[in-house]
């Protein structure tokens, strides 16, 4: 019978067992290779994003949103507007519960800044079929360089829990070939 007033039983007060020490150690060491892997991975592992990173009030970035939907509209479907950004451009993506909004139309082989983030909560932004995953946290903007490398539709998935809602979460990025039909090539700027 164990309990707080009945002492236990046993040996485990006396020097630890070699066979018991020799475990504590390699239990230790290995504790000490996963620690310096953080770091090492960190720097070497290349799997950091590599874009921009910035805070970012989420009405100031729906309103930046907003502004990329009406300079580059193009289109239009089921109610969502269609946004064809020109090449080069900084591509504005918002994650709201629960949608993807707008719809993008990009150019296969032209790099694009596509900037996330959310305007509620946390989403997971999962591109389908390609094997991209991000997450998206209100509060702060990634801008993410992308190169779409094939023509064709590529849906955007979210696969961080969101709500009642969430398996309903998809967006849609439209790729074309060739040039660009977008009329004017500018910088795109951040404010
Ligand atoms: Cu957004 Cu799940």
């Amino acid at each position: 019978m164990h309990s707080g007033i009945v002492p236990p039983q046993g040996v485990w007060w006396k020097p630890a067992g070699k066979q018991e020490k020799l475990w504590v150690s390699i239990a230790f060491i290995w504790c000490l290779v996963l620690f310096a892997m953080m770091p090492f991975w960190h720097l070497k592992g290349a799997q950091n994003p590599s874009g921009i990173r910035s805070r970012v009030v989420p009405a100031a970035y729906l309103e930046r949103v907003n502004r990329f939907v009406t300079e580059y509209k193009v289109g239009e479907e089921n109610g969502y507007p269609i946004v064809e950004p020109p090449p080069g451009a900084e591509v504005y993506l918002l994650a709201q519960m629960w949608r993807w909004y707008p719809i993008l139309k990009l150019k296969k082989g032209v790099t694009y800044t596509v900037h996330l983030s959310s305007l509620d909560l946390n989403h997971g932004f999962n591109l389908h079929p390609v094997n991209v995953n991000f997450q998206v946290l209100p509060g702060y903007d990634y801008g993410l360089k992308m190169t779409p490398n094939e023509a064709g539709q590529v849906f955007i998935i979210c696969n961080e829990f969101c709500g009642i809602g969430h398996h309903t979460m998809v967006g849609k990025i439209i790729v074309e070939d060739g040039p660009s039909t977008a009329a004017v090539e500018r910088e795109g700027t951040y404010e």
